[in-house]
């Protein structure tokens, strides 16, 4: 099946400290971004890639995405973003030509990610699931709280889940189209949603979502600290 990535970027990554959009800053010399849209252009299934790009940046993303084009046989498109991560995912599901129907969405905020595991959730994809995700074991214990509370007080535990029974997922996260287009069009009509990923919106339809094995370097940069340990990462495969 004809498969398509969805690259939403258009966050400002105000949790990484002061600077340009998240997905601009350098990793190795390269905005992360780029670095996402190739992890997902080298992917076997791949034939056009979507950026999802802040609107007021969308012609320099566009001017940088040139200078580093997408292998033959890939096309590589930019639109503008929106307001929320799901608006932004929307606008690039729209922008998709009407004989995609497969669609990874892919965080520029995981630059890193293998292609073995963009290669893999795409494989499940093909092979009838709806809805897959890369996951892995959770590390930290997790506790439940009622509410957030405000400026650092101190919160009451409500609760505390079998670690065993937890998963945190990643991206790429791989739909048959018309089902994860079904479920955005969900999400608007009910927007009350406080959704952080798009297989969330899948499992409100009641449509199956499985997980596969996800890959440590598929972290998501979002602190400070996890742009030093990108900056490892990418330094050790250089080597
Ligand atoms: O904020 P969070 O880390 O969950 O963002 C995940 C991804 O969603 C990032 O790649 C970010 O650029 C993107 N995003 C977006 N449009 C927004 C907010 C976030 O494309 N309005």
């Amino acid at each position: 099946p004809r498969t398509a990535a969805v690259i939403p970027a258009a966050g400002s990554g105000v949790r990484l400290g002061p600077g340009a959009p998240k997905a601009l800053r350098p990793l190795g010399g390269t905005p992360m971004l780029v670095h996402a849209a190739h992890a997902m252009a080298r992917a076997r299934a791949v034939v056009l890639v979507v950026v999802v790009a802040p609107a007021a940046e969308t012609e320099a993303v566009r001017s940088l995405l040139d200078e580093h084009p997408p292998p033959p046989g890939v096309d590589q498109v930019v639109v503008a973003g929106g307001a929320t991560r799901q608006e932004s995912v929307r606008l690039g599901l729209d922008a998709l030509p009407e004989d995609i129907e497969a669609v990874l969405v892919h965080d520029a905020a995981r630059p890193l990610v293998p292609v073995d595991t963009v290669d893999a959730v795409a494989a499940a994809v093909h092979a009838g699931a709806p809805a897959v995700v890369p996951a892995l074991p959770v590390t930290d214990t997790v506790k439940r709280i009622a509410a957030p509370t405000a400026d650092g007080a101190p919160e009451p535990v409500v609760a505390t889940p079998d670690r065993s029974l937890l998963r945190a997922v990643q991206t790429p996260q791989g739909f048959d189209r018309a089902t994860l287009v079904k479920a955005h069009d969900r999400l608007v009509d009910d927007a009350e949603a406080a959704v952080t990923d798009d297989a969330g919106l899948v499992e409100r339809l009641g449509v199956p979502v499985v997980l596969v094995p996800g890959h440590e370097e598929a972290f998501k940069v979002t602190r400070p600290l996890d742009l030093v340990l990108a900056e490892a990462v990418l330094a050790r495969r250089r080597l």
